[in-house]
């Protein structure tokens, strides 16, 4: 899904591509005219030399995939999660810093014209004190590989991830969480292993509280009714929604696939729609943009402290709903995002 972004960048030179099913890297290489490929890190790595690592792997292969390529002195791009657990993602940006190397976690939301209409429409005060803010990203669940559904796998990570990476960019950092998860489908027919039993939340609801009397609130999940599938093509409907006593907003679309804000304040009780050009943003961006940065200098708004905060709120909710307790959260990053 990158290697169109990544083969476009002017900040790329594409070396080598990966797959332990090598096939996968055999075609990639061939249709972007890449030089090598191999069937396994340890090839990879010992081979070609490049600067960063793009991790597109299982979720569950992020985490030591991602420290080997830090223990062999590459820069690192990794799809969500960027590890297994909190403890793990930290470990690892300390491992990167302790060797003067970068880190990034996904989601890229934080990079579009939207994103940034809506957090400049927040900090301005446009809303007034925002008291509540809501997002929901559902569809019927991938259908290709089991690891959404194992251990290590989820809707939270998987498509939850996005709208808490947007509510945390906007309202800041979350103080604590109280979350519901479940199953509803409890066996799934995926294409690499056929009939399976599923082991991680495929239904949440998260509730957060941003510290200063703001709340949000995400759901997500694989069991969601989705005319626009997958792709999300056609879809026109808010997802994500901000509410203080002087106006609302709404985004529309997916925000890692936005085509505006309708907002209405005091001045405009009808409200308008704003933001409807994505201009260069697409969420497939995130790997173009670190090696951007990495060439330039010039530091992204991606940030590896937002992806890890994302990280334990997710594994906040799943304590929560063990639990039935509210958990507070340790970790916070440089907040607003887009001032
Ligand atoms: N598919 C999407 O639309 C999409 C969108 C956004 C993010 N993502 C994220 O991208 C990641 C991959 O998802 P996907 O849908 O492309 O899955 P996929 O199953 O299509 O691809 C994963 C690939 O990783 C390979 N792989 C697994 N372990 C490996 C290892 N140890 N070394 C090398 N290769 C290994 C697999 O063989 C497979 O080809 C996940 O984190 C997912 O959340 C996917």
């Amino acid at each position: 899904m990158y290697l169109p972004d990544l083969s476009k960048c002017a900040y790329v030179e594409l070396v080598s591509t990966c797959d332990i099913k090598p096939e996968r890297s055999v075609k990639a290489a061939e249709k972007y005219n890449i030089p090598n490929h191999y069937p396994h890190i340890n090839n990879m790595l010992a081979g070609a030399p490049f600067d960063l690592m793009v991790n597109l792997t299982n979720m569950q292969e992020h985490e030591h995939l991602n420290r080997e390529a830090l223990m062999a002195g590459k820069h690192v791009w990794s799809e969500k999660p960027m590890a297994n657990s909190y403890k793990a993602g930290r470990a690892l940006l300390d491992l990167a810093n302790s060797k003067g190397l970068r880190i990034w976690g996904a989601p890229a939301v934080v990079n579009s014209p939207q994103f940034a209409f809506m957090a400049q429409a927040v900090n301005s005060g446009k809303l007034g004190k925002v008291a509540a803010a809501h997002a929901h990203y559902g569809h019927l669940g991938p259908t290709w590989s089991a690891f959404f559904y194992e251990k290590g796998g989820g809707s939270l990570p998987d498509l939850g991830v996005y709208n808490l990476a947007t509510l945390s960019g906007l309202l800041g950092p979350v103080k604590s969480v109280m979350a519901m998860t479940s199953i509803i489908t409890k066996t799934r027919k995926v294409d690499d292993k056929g009939e399976i039993p599923v082991k991680a939340e495929d239904n949440a609801m998260v509730l957060m509280d941003h510290g200063n009397g703001s709340f949000s609130h995400v759901q997500c999940g694989f069991n969601y009714f989705d005319p626009y599938g997958h792709e999300g093509s056609g879809q026109e409907k808010p997802t994500i929604s901000l509410v203080g006593k002087k106006g609302s907003m709404h985004l529309i679309g997916y925000d890692w696939k936005p085509f505006g804000i309708d907002l209405a304040t005091l001045e405009d009780e009808k409200g308008k729609r704003y933001a409807e050009d994505a201009g260069s943003y697409v969420w497939e961006q995130g790997a173009s943009v670190i090696a951007e940065a990495l060439a330039t200098g010039k530091e992204p708004l991606i940030n590896a402290e937002h992806a890890l905060h994302v990280l334990e709120i997710i594994e906040a909710a799943r304590k929560s709903q063990a639990t039935g307790k509210r958990i507070n959260l340790q970790s916070a990053f440089k907040w607003p995002v887009v001032a």
